[in-house]
């Protein structure tokens, strides 16, 4: 009906002065769905302005009062848990169900947050100076934390809301202003998302999100001399933006090539569907789905099958119908995805199942016999499409895990707990996942990545210790 959502800022729901719009298209029925606005650099220099003005007060504001405001925003949310989730089934054709988990999800890591922030920063640290040699008892340090300023916080648009509020949460529960720059797949989902937090009565220009195009505001929002800490979630844009940023921390989550390493003694029932879950899950599209199975030969052709079978039990078609395999986020997606099983097809493997495209919709594809030369042994394709590499000892498996650029996660399965250790040891990645697939949650848990994967470590405790700063009052006694 050409009604483009409004930018929030100041506490207020905006239309950009540049009167332009960004189109959102569904991926199921290629139509632009939504648009959202094109915001300005100077708009961007007002959310700022008005961010570094709020963030002070708020910083002032007890911290159970900071923490009650998020409980509440937490309920918000969940009673609006069926409206987002129509618009992530509608933007980033998340199966239906999935939706509302992940908004419910988000209300949960919302309320888990405002818990631990009233826990971790409600304790400071005492140090007496004598434990240092040539020291007295004469001096004593008073150690706690405080916020960092204004958070930027860019999340992919694979959970548009849940990477959102991951980032939100920690920043306003340790005191900071936040930034919301959302993915242009997910932009309205996660507008109606800042509208739970307008609703719960945070104060004016605490929050603010800006939509609008990567090439206006990307650049000009991770260098402003504004932001005070920068969390992105998505992909190499973030290598480009640590390079781009200025002297703040940051945090950041670049996607995987999470290996799946199968030894003889596993038990191929759990194997079998733990590959199609964590391959296959939401068509993929998940930093932390399996992206290469290292299996041993011996056990390959019975795997192989069994994965065969629930492949083709999958329901394929549009996310209103909550099937499994819904399409991929965007054309440009479904043809990279293509371009990587062109490519081992010219190379030579064996696939399991006929390759089938319809628009943006990928039919789930096992690609077995893969070879270090094609590219879906090293590139994520983040869709349905899963690779499967053969190997003779548990040794080539490691090897393969770790000449990977990426170091997310990976999982083993074996029968033997201390086989699955030292494999767990020696794959180098921030999480192995022993008997289950790779996954971000429980929400509470750390969550990192090694090499191109990631800077810093996130998590509910990491994340609001990371958006902190520690401070001192010494005390000499003279
Ligand atoms: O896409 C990246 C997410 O952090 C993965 O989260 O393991 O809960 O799907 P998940």
């Amino acid at each position: 009906d050409g009604e483009v959502y409004k930018y929030y800022a100041d506490g207020e729901w905006r239309v950009s002065g540049s009167g332009k719009s960004v189109a959102i298209v569904n991926p199921t029925t290629r139509q632009t769905q939504y648009r959202v606005q094109a915001c300005t650099q100077e708009e961007v220099n007002k959310v700022m302005d008005a961010a570094k003005v709020a963030q002070k007060a708020w910083a002032r504001t007890p911290l159970w009062k900071r923490a009650e405001l998020l409980h509440k925003a937490a309920a918000i949310l969940k009673e609006h848990k069926a409206p987002i989730a129509e618009c992530l089934v509608k933007e980033i054709a998340k199966p239906a169900k999935d939706a509302v988990s992940e908004v419910v999800r988000s209300g949960d890591l919302v309320s888990y947050t405002a818990e631990e922030g009233v826990r971790i920063l409600g304790e400071g640290k005492l140090l007496v100076s004598d434990s240092f040699p040539g020291n007295e008892r004469n001096k004593y340090c008073l150690s706690s934390k405080v916020p960092l300023g204004v958070v930027l916080a860019i999340p992919p648009f694979n959970y548009p809301v849940n990477l959102a509020v991951s980032k939100i949460g920690p920043a306003l529960i340790a005191g900071n202003a936040l930034v919301l720059k959302p993915p242009t797949q997910g932009a309205v989902a996660a507008l109606h998302m800042v509208h739970c937090f307008h609703l719960a009565g945070f104060p004016k220009g605490l929050i603010s999100c800006v939509t609008g195009k990567g090439s206006e505001i990307g650049d000009f929002l991770t260098m402003h001399p504004g932001v005070n800490c920068i969390s992105f979630t998505g992909g190499d844009t973030g290598i480009a933006i640590s390079k781009k940023a200025g002297m703040v921390p940051l945090q950041m989550e670049l996607g995987g090539k999470d290996a799946c390493i199968v030894l003889e003694d596993a038990d191929l029932d759990l194997v079998t569907a733990n590959i199609v879950k964590g391959g296959f899950s939401y068509s993929g599209q998940r930093c932390t789905a399996v992206k290469v199975v290292l299996i041993m030969e011996s056990i390959a052709d019975a795997v192989v099958e069994k994965v065969k079978a629930k492949l083709a039990k999958l329901k394929v078609g549009s996310p209103e119908d909550d099937s499994d395999i819904t399409p991929v986020v965007t054309e440009s997606s479904a043809n990279f995805i293509e371009a990587l099983v062109m490519d081992a097809k010219e190379k030579g493997a064996t696939f399991c199942q006929e390759y089938r495209r319809e628009g943006n919709l990928i039919w789930p594809l096992l690609l077995d016999h893969v070879r270090p030369d094609m590219r879906i042994a090293w590139e994520e394709p983040f869709g349905p499409v899963l690779p499967v590499i053969r190997i003779n000892s548990v040794e080539e498996g490691i090897h393969h895990c770790n000449a990977s650029n990426f170091g997310l996660q990976g999982c083993v399965f074996t029968k033997d707990i201390n086989k699955a250790i030292m494999i767990s040891d020696a794959m180098e990645t921030g999480t192995v996942q022993i008997n289950s697939a790779p996954a971000r949650g429980p929400d509470h848990f750390p969550f990192q990545g090694l090499k191109d994967s990631g800077i810093g470590s996130q998590g509910i405790t990491n994340s609001i210790n990371m958006m902190t700063k520690i401070i001192n009052d010494e005390y000499s006694m003279t």
